[in-house]
């Protein structure tokens, strides 16, 4: 299928087989996509945490109000976090990690979520990322970009439509 099909068929998902197991093969091919990102200056200042204990994620799942119910559900996590310090452009290097992630497991049939961790509350008041450091333990320097589900697919949603994109968004030459 070419790249343009792929993005098409691409979705959020957020409900998954319950007991299904994540293929490792599959995990891999994911988590190599996400290191092959661009990056900035090419400093890659992120660090995937996988996380496949199911008390773990059921712990996780109250990293934000109202507790993210598709982590209770998923087989898997990936915890994308990133050193401040290293470089200003880390929210923007781990998007793009957590894009071609996302983008990989649909085309390996695999059902993903963006779950948004920056700037956001968790159930306890505290931040997203204070609520994540202390079950992970990524030190105080690294911070909280977001957190990717993966399940074996229940039911897939239609795929986007070409003649239905936004096309009224591209402008030429001036806004
Ligand atoms: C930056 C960003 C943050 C997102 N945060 C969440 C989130 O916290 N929870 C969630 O269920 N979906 C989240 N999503 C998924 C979007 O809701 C989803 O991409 C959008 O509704 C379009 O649907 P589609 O991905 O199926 O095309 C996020 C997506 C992005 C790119």
């Amino acid at each position: 299928m070419e790249l343009l099909e792929l993005m098409q068929k691409r979705r959020s998902i957020r409900q998954y087989v319950p007991g299904a197991a994540v293929p490792e093969e599959t995990l891999q091919k994911v988590l190599q996509a996400g290191l092959l990102a661009a990056s900035g200056k090419a400093i890659r200042p992120w660090e995937l945490i996988v996380v496949r204990n199911h008390e773990t994620l059921q712990a996780m799942s109250g990293c934000r109000v109202p507790a993210v119910k598709m982590l209770q559900g998923a087989d898997c996590a990936i915890v994308v976090i990133a050193d401040g310090e290293k470089t200003d452009v880390w929210t923007e290097d781990c998007s793009v990690v957590m894009a071609n992630m996302h983008l990989m497991a649909d085309a390996l049939g695999l059902g993903s979520c963006w779950v948004q961790g920056r700037l956001r509350q968790a159930s306890d008041g505290r931040t997203s990322e204070e609520f994540l450091r202390d079950i992970l333990g990524y030190p105080e320097t690294y911070h909280l970009e977001a957190i990717l589900t993966l399940g074996v697919i229940e039911h897939h949603p239609h795929p986007h439509t070409l003649e239905h994109l936004l096309y009224e968004k591209i402008h030429h030459e001036k806004f």
